[in-house]
This record gives structure tokens, C-alpha cells and sequence, in this order.
């Protein structure tokens, strides 16, 4: 795979795990790993991430863990067996609960010698605008919500957060080149969106500065779903 293609997480939003197993077997060495979510977890649990897992690609777990610190500590120990390459929680779970996530996961990978996972945060929801952010007694704009959080998390040690194609060279601007910017809403032809409303083509969203990408539907839809992934990460290398 050109090495671009390592910067691919596939979404895989099923919760059938014969169809992600088979998608992800058919992925592997075009993509830099996958990514597994709500969807997928509350149907199979860590036992469906096992079966993923032992495609060999690497995980991205997207469980937007958001509740007290001492909980959300025990579920990235839980978590941290299925070795998560990337797992992410709620900025707005506050500086304690980021803080208690990053150290139960370091903490559990020393334990386990294995490198650490990269911990990342959600900042404002890309599907909550400016009356919904005032709805819940946030400050908008979401553009400023997304960078006051956005530093925050880098205050509180994370190693990152996901930020739509919109943000992204705001937030790289604000906070750095270390810290890593994984991006969804890419969309290799612009003019099929599905249902985003922010999208960017996967070149764009590098030049602005993105680490991974997610993308979900423009490869598993795609009738061959690792030609599709190969072809973007081409499209990345010329670019
Ligand atoms: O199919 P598509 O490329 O739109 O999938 C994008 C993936 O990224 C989905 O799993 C979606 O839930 C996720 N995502 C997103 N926008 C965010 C955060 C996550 O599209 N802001």
C-alpha cells in the first residue's frame, strides 16, 4: 500500500460482524486500519472487537466515552485488552475525566508492554449548530467551542481530537503539529455527500493539515472497497 494509505481508518458501521470481518479482511494492506463504533459495540460488544481485531488491522475505537472520571477510567481499562490503537472520549466530560482517561490508559499499556493508544477527544458534535450549542448552555459559535476545547484537551495531555474537514486547519493553527487531527466527512467525489453537510476531499483535508482519515461509506459501498481505498490513498501521494 503507498504509505498514504496508512493515514485511512475505514468506518465500519454495521452490526453485523461476519460483514465488518469480511470488509475488514478485504481492506487489510489498503487501509491503515478500521474504525468500530457505537453501532457495532452495543450489537457485539468486546467480543465482535476481538473478532476484528484478529484481522490484524489496527483499531480505532470510537466509543465517545463521557462520565465521571473513576468510570470512565474503568472502561478505557476495560477497553485497553481489545489494544486500541486509537480510542476517544467527550472534551465536555471536563479536564479530570480527559486527565483520569489518558492515565488509566498509559497506566494499562505499561502494564501490558504495549505502546500506548492514542487518546483523542470529541470536541463539539458535527451535528450540533449554534442554537443547539445555547440549548445546552454551551457558548457558540461551534467554531470557537470546538478550539476552546480543542486546546483543552491538549492542556489535559490527550494526543489529539476529531474535527470535521471544516476545522481542521483552525485547530492545527491553534494548537500545533503534534497534536493529531483524525478527520470524517471526506469525501473523495464532493458530489456525493451522503449525509454530511461538511465534507472535503481526502487531499484537501491533509493540505489542511489532517492526520487520519475516516471514511466510511465512499469505500464500503464502493464495489470493490480496497481499489477505492488504493485509489485514495493514490490520490494522496500525487497530491
Ligand atoms: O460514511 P461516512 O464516510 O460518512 O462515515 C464517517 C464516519 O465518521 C461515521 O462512522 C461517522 O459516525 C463518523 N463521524 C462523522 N462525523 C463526526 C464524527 C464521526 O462522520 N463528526
Amino acid at each position: 500500500m503507498p504509505n498514504s494509505g496508512q493515514k485511512i481508518f475505514a468506518a465500519l458501521d454495521t452490526t453485523d460482524v461476519e460483514e465488518a470481518r469480511n470488509l475488514a479482511l478485504r481492506l487489510k494492506g489498503s487501509v491503515g486500519g478500521v474504525k468500530l463504533g457505537l453501532e457495532f459495540f452495543s450489537a457485539n460488544g468486546a467480543a465482535g472487537v476481538r473478532e476484528i481485531a484478529k484481522t490484524g488491522l489496527p483499531i480505532f475505537l470510537d466509543l465517545k466515552f463521557h462520565d465521571i472520571p473513576n468510570t470512565v477510567a474503568g472502561a478505557v481499562r476495560a477497553v485497553m485488552g481489545l489494544r486500541p490503537k486509537i480510542l476517544n472520549v467527550h472534551a465536555a466530560g471536563g479536564p479530570a475525566m480527559m486527565r483520569a482517561a489518558v492515565e488509566a490508559a498509559r497506566e494499562a499499556a505499561d502494564a501490558q508492554n504495549i505502546r500506548p493508544p492514542l487518546v483523542i477527544a470529541v470536541t463539539v458534535l458535527t451535528s450540533l449548530d449554534d442554537d443547539d450549542l445555547t440549548a445546552v448552555g454551551q457558548t457558540p459559535p461551534a467554531a470557537d467551542q470546538v478550539i476552546r476545547l480543542a486546546r483543552l484537551t491538549q492542556d489535559c495531555g490527550l494526543d489529539g481530537i476529531v474535527c470535521s474537514p471544516r476545522e481542521t486547519a483552525s485547530v492545527r493553527a491553534a494548537c500545533g503539529p503534534d497534536f493529531k487531527l483524525i478527520v470524517p466527512g471526506i469525501r473523495p467525489n464532493l458530489s456525493v455527500a451522503n449525509d454530511q453537510k461538511r465534507t472535503s476531499s481526502p487531499s484537501d483535508a491533509i493540505n489542511a493539515g489532517a492526520d487520519y482519515l475516516v471514511i466510511g461509506r465512499p469505500i464500503t459501498k464502493a464495489p470493490d472497497p480496497a481499489a477505492a481505498a488504493r485509489a485514495m490513498a493514490a490520490a494522496l501521494t500525487e497530491s
